[in-house]
């Protein structure tokens, strides 16, 4: 089981990474957007591989297979860690096959159902992506999605690894894994919800507030 951050974020990822607490990362371009300002997101995609020793997903901008294939090759010469992002449309699939074909890691991203995870499967993903909160948010069930795309892929033998995507509390961390993913991405807000409990609180709060009393350094 693997746990990647879903940010660009340097700051996150660093501090993230030094504890050991994740294992790659992901970007879209929405997460990008946020942190790029003026630089280059090539430079932004370096710093981040060079932060944290796993696959680095980050995605093509292109619509159409040639230029997302020339996207993808571009992204891939940034580091050997990094895993090309394309969105489950048909033009993605196909570019999918084309880089995968060259042992260039794809995560097909935007993945809503159990038949374009097959697919993705098929075009030789290394990844897919399933959206599980975004299929919440329209009150359908994501978490069903998992469990589906995890049998499909065990009756076939199917080496594609699913990464629950779009998690938005630790409840959709934790029944992710649970039905079988091999990966969850978390938004940073997620997995500091992740380290904290409240009991933890209370109990350090009462631990120093006794050693206070005894009015001693250690
Ligand atoms: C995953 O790769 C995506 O970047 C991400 O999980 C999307 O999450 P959102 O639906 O919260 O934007």
């Amino acid at each position: 089981m693997k746990i990647f951050l879903d940010t660009a974020n340097l700051g996150e990822i660093r501090r993230a990474a030094a504890a050991g607490l994740i294992d790659g990362v992901t970007t879209n371009p929405s997460l990008l957007a946020k942190v790029a300002g003026d630089r280059d997101p090539m430079e932004i995609f370096l710093e981040i591989c060079e932060a944290i020793d796993g696959p680095v997903s980050a995605e093509v901008v292109a619509v159409d297979t040639e230029t997302m294939v020339d996207e993808g090759t571009r992204l891939a010469a940034v580091h050997p860690n990094i895993a090309v992002k394309v969105p489950l449309t048909e033009d993605g699939l196909v570019a999918c096959r084309e880089l995968s074909s060259r042992d260039i890691p794809v995560n097909v991203t935007l993945c809503f159902s159990a038949p374009q995870a097959l697919l993705a499967a098929k075009a030789g993903a290394a990844y897919i992506s399933p959206f599980i909160g975004r299929l919440d948010d329209i009150s359908h069930d994501g978490m069903e999605l998992i469990r589906q795309i995890r049998v499909i892929y065990d009756n076939y033998g199917m080496r594609t690894e699913i990464l629950a995507a779009s998690l938005r509390h630790p409840r959709h961390v934790v029944e992710s894994l649970e039905m079988g993913a091999d990966v969850a991405t978390l938004p940073p807000g997620v997995l500091h919800k992740l380290i904290r409990h409240p009991l933890t609180d209370l109990g350090l709060a009462a631990f120093l507030a006794d050693w206070e009393k005894l009015g001693r350094d250690l």
